[in-house]
């Protein structure tokens, strides 16, 4: 895990009693979460086939995106979102805000709190920092990446992307390959097909392979009897300086790169982005017919929409509940 925040008890409110749910770790996810965010996903997915794209359901309420790290995807697809669904925004980016002059999280989230906001979304380079916001500011949080921790959102639209593309996800066998050990979307993916009862393999070098995490191997032949191959990125925003998890990205690549004379015909590929070509991945792979590199940023729009939704809403939805939202 990365340097984790420490909760210190002067930090914290005292506790309130709220309704406040968040979306913070896969861990907190039970499957009916999964199959009924996945159902409201596909509800609004429909709805973008229409000329007017925009829904009524969350008008009048404040989305604000934290966001102390890079982001192209997760924030812009948080932002549309919410715009889709008539919220207003407030993105917050922590380079040109006040954050270079030194302030905290804390006060960062007091500060924006005081707009009374419906939902934050985070995304912090420090494991804990959306649970520490959950517990000072009264809105929902969503973890849309901390640290090497979690990152629950994209598990959810990998999942969505999954289902629509193959079916049934129960047996689905996933290989993820790379940089696990700083990947927090790969401690989020575990979880999530541990949940939906899919099977998943870790490939890469042996220093890029945690411990107890799931099935793992350093042989890269693994991967051709995946269904699915799920690509990473070397994380080196997350190596201290200086670290050598590899001897060099040139040996990297000839031993774990994705090229399209290590996969099977037909193989799906994945990858939560940003790519590194010819890195990672082979560019005839990242082009492929069979790569869902674009369908997932497709998917993170409407799964974004139904996490919203869900915070905001609440309890099982359905196209009876959202077309009542939408004349509202
Ligand atoms: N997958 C993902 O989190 O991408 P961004 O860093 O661009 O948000």
């Amino acid at each position: 895990m990365g340097t984790s925040i420490r909760l210190v008890h002067d930090d914290l409110r005292p506790p309130q009693p709220s309704t406040r749910r968040h979306l913070l770790s896969m861990a907190d996810v039970s499957r009916d979460d999964v199959e009924r965010v996945l159902g409201t996903a596909r509800v609004f997915a429909s709805s973008l086939d229409r000329a007017v794209k925009k829904l009524p359901t969350l008008k009048g309420h404040l989305v604000v995106n934290l966001f102390y790290e890079s982001s192209t995807r997760t924030s812009s697809s948080f932002e549309l979102a919410a715009k889709r669904l008539s919220a207003d925004t407030l993105t917050i980016k922590s380079a040109g805000s006040s954050v270079d002059k030194g302030e905290s999280l804390k006060d960062t989230a007091l500060t924006l709190g005081a707009y009374d906001p419906d939902v934050i979304v985070v995304r912090h380079p420090q494991a804990g920092a959306a649970h520490f916001v959950s517990r000072i500011a009264d809105a929902h949080v969503v973890n849309a990446g901390d640290g090497k921790h979690q990152h629950p959102s994209q598990a959810l639209l990998d999942l969505y992307t999954l289902q629509q593309e193959l079916g049934s996800l129960e047996g689905l066998h996933v290989a993820i390959v790379g940089d696990v050990l700083h990947s927090r979307v790969a401690r989020s993916l575990v979880q999530a097909f541990a949940l939906m009862n899919m099977r998943c393999t870790l490939v890469g070098p042996p220093t890029l392979l945690p411990e107890g995490l799931a099935e793992s191997t350093t042989d890269i032949d693994a991967i051709r009897d995946a269904d699915v191959v799920y690509v990473l990125r070397m994380q080196h925003e997350r190596m201290q300086a200086g670290s050598n998890f590899v001897p060099s990205l040139r040996e990297y690549t000839a031993k774990w790169g994705i090229t399209p004379e290590r996969l099977t015909p037909g193989q799906k590929v994945m990858h939560p982005g940003p790519m590194n070509r010819g890195v990672e991945i082979d560019p005839r792979v990242a082009d492929c017919g069979d790569a869902l590199v674009e369908t997932q940023v497709r998917s993170g729009l409407v799964v974004r929409m139904a996490i919203l939704y869900d915070l905001l809403v609440g309890g099982p939805v359905g196209v009876r509940a959202l077309a009542a939202a939408e004349v509202a």
